[in-house]
């Protein structure tokens, strides 16, 4: 079985790239021979969707594909054919990445038939999805976030299948505070909440793999 996490942060090595690590170990924990990877959307360069519209032709042999080639072309071939895939996405401007926004409409706009009596066969896999922000959990529900996620999450609910979701608030953002203007932030609390909180979401993440990697199982 197959496996991908796909990672929106421009960061390989912070909060949204180490919950992705994680879920895909939980999903190593149910699936020890499956395949996993995962792939970090700042590697290479690609375009969202250029709404050339190949994906639709009558009788085009690229209906129901992406026909743009770029580095994301053979990636999209692979994670569509998937038994299960992770988006992890930090919060920029209340909103996950531009990278990974481009990604998602690579991923789904082919699939989505422009007609009331047919539809595009393809892999309905389960989904995941994880945010990172500087919001507490509090804020978030207070400005809304949680509600541009459900539409983030609405086309792939459509497509594939309704994902599941873990929530990461108030990250740890720099290694040394002290080196950037940032008294917006407490930082010995962030601190504190690094070394108390984050394991547990760490946690949460191998769970939400673990969810997917059964999703799989029974959708196998
Ligand atoms: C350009 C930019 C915009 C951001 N906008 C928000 C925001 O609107 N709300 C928020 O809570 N955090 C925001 N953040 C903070 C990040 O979402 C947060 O630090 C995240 O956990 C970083 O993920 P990473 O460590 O995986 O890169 C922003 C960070 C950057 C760099």
């Amino acid at each position: 079985m197959k496996f991908f996490a796909i990672n929106g942060s421009p960061r390989k090595n912070c909060n949204t790239a180490q919950l992705l690590d994680k879920s895909l170990e939980g999903i190593k924990s149910v699936f020890p021979d499956a395949s996993t990877e995962r792939i970090d959307l700042y590697d290479f360069p690609f375009h969202g969707c250029r709404s050339c519209f190949a994906c639709k032709r009558v009788n085009g042999k690229h209906y129901g594909r992406c026909v743009q080639k770029d580095d994301l072309k053979p990636i999209l071939d692979k994670v569509v054919q998937a038994d299960g895939v992770i988006l992890g996405s930090p919060i920029y401007f209340s909103d996950v990445t531009g990278n990974m926004r481009c990604f998602e409409e690579r991923f789904m706009f082919p699939f989505v038939a422009y007609s009331k009596t047919e539809t595009v066969d393809h892999k309905k896999m389960p989904l995941a999805c994880i945010y990172t922000m500087n919001a507490s959990e509090e804020i978030s529900y207070q400005i809304g976030y949680h509600d541009l996620h459900d539409h983030f999450e609405m086309g792939l609910s459509m497509v594939f299948s309704k994902p599941e979701h873990l929530y990461v608030y108030e990250t740890y953002q720099f290694k040394d505070y002290s080196r950037y203007v940032s008294d917006a932030f407490d930082e010995k609390e962030r601190k504190l909440l690094r070394e108390t909180q984050f394991p547990k979401d760490l946690e949460n993440a191998f769970d939400l793999g673990r969810k997917i990697a059964i999703r799989a199982k029974q959708h196998d």
